[in-house]
């Protein structure tokens, strides 16, 4: 039994994703010894600043720019050998020594091109209803893990990898069969086989052997969720939602740390919303303030480039994912964004079918009208501000308001893209 003090913090996006789990991960990365991924893949874009640099990382966790840290990619990620051996190219070119910092779960399951292609198929051949996926092969890899028939990143090392390589190919030919979809069966072959080749330089591990004997020895981990609690396979907007758990429960999943090692739980949120891709949004706009925000928040996807959908802040859902993700600590990002807004919004209750509520319905399909309470605009640069005692009345009010409805403290407060734009309370 673990008898250590160290524990398993764990940074999560309350909303749909593009929280800035990245730009926290970073700043929090000091106080710990390893930062470990445990769900999801290179669908995430995690955006770190600082100085001059700006940095999207797709695979590889965001702790990577720190030296001394052990960065795990968890079992419960899906990993593609093309798009983790780009991104170790880039950092390898900024004099990131990513063979020493990474370690790869053998467990870790293996996104192959194929896997993509069905991703591509599957979302054409459902028109207007389609997800919105980022087609990286998310879905089609843990469709074949939960169907047994995926290969991991310990496989690569198997004498007859080849051939299983090609069974789980010919699989993926037969299931395309039933998609009128054209597509060339060799897409990125040698490319892939030789990122998997490129794999093997890395320390391959038993992760959660791994991540318990961190904690035994005393080391703090920080679990990086990706995506965001409303895009959860089991509690998000089903089914447009991506295809792993991304609430605190998938971090255990994820890395094989047992659910007492749960330590502090950091919940992400922005200080309004955005979503990218199909699937509800109750507080979506769509006219001139929608398009402020976007344009002020620079809300386009880091994965795909792709304009995101923007809108006020919805308690009701933040709440919502609170509770699934027993948050501890709240992490506000963004609201520099508002900073010339004379009114701001939060929606505080639903109304579905004519009755009011603050419940998130089962009916992905419902309509949904949110009830609004109205803040006075702050109209002050927040961005430069670094005391708290500095920050405006009309923001503290924000602020405060969010405090007493979740429940719970705000602690840090992210005033822009960079490392430093950060208030600790
Ligand atoms: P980070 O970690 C925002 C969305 C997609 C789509 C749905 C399913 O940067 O916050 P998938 O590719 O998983 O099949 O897509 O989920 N999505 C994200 N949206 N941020 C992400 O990651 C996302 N990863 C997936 O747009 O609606
Ligand atoms: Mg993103």
């Amino acid at each position: 039994m673990n008898t250590s003090k160290a524990k398993v913090d764990v940074v999560l996006g309350l909303q749909w994703g593009d929280e800035g789990k990245g730009k926290i991960v970073d700043v929090l990365a000091d106080n710990y010894n390893v930062i470990a991924r445990f769900q999801g893949g290179p669908n995430a874009g995690h955006s770190l600043k600082f100085g001059e640099t700006s940095h999207v990382l797709h695979s590889i966790p965001s702790g990577i720019f720190r030296e001394g840290t052990v960065n795990i990619i968890g079992n419960g990620v899906v990993l593609d050998p093309i798009i983790f051996k780009e991104e170790c190219i880039k950092l390898e070119g900024m004099n990131i020594p990513v063979k020493e910092r990474i370690r790869i779960s053998k467990k870790t399951h293996l996104i192959i091109p194929t896997h993509r292609i069905i991703d591509a198929a599957s979302e054409a051949s459902k028109g207007k209803s389609k997800i919105g996926s980022t087609l990286k092969g998310i879905g089609p890899a843990y469709m074949d893990k939960t169907g047994r028939n995926g290969l991991r990143v310990g496989d690569l090392l198997a004498a007859d990898f080849r051939e299983r390589f090609e069974a789980l190919r010919n699989k993926h030919f037969n299931f395309l069969k039933q998609f009128d979809f054209k597509y060339d069966p060799d897409t990125d072959l040698e490319k892939w086989l030789d990122a998997a080749e490129y794999l093997k330089n890395f320390e391959l591990v038993d992760g959660e052997y791994l991540i318990n004997e961190e904690l035994k020895a005393g080391n703090s981990i920080l679990a990086e969720g990706a995506q965001g609690s409303m895009l959860d396979v089991d509690f998000g907007s089903y089914p447009f939602v991506t295809s792993s758990t991304t609430t605190c429960s998938g971090s255990c999943l994820g890395l094989g740390a047992a659910p007492s090692s749960i330590g502090k739980v950091y919940g992400i949120f922005k200080a309004y919303c955005t979503r990218v891709g199909s699937g509800p949004f109750p507080t979506e706009l769509f006219d001139q303030t929608g398009e402020q925000l976007r344009k002020q928040g620079h809300e386009y996807g880091a994965t795909t480039g792709r304009e995101r959908r923007c809108g006020w802040l919805d308690m009701v859902a933040l709440k919502y994912a609170i509770m699934i993700n027993g948050v501890t600590d709240l992490i506000m990002m963004k609201a520099d964004v508002m900073d010339n807004f004379d009114t701001i919004k939060v929606a505080t209750s639903y109304v579905v079918n004519g009755e009011e509520t603050k419940c998130v319905p089962y009916d992905t399909y419902a309509e949904v009208t949110p009830i609004y309470k109205e803040f006075k605009g702050w109209n002050t640069p927040l961005s430069s501000i670094r005391e708290e005692k500095d920050l405006p009345t009309e923001f503290r009010e924000y602020i405060a308001f969010i405090e007493k409805e979740t429940g719970v403290r705000i602690s840090i407060i992210s005033l822009g893209p960079d490392r430093v734009e950060t208030i600790v309370r």
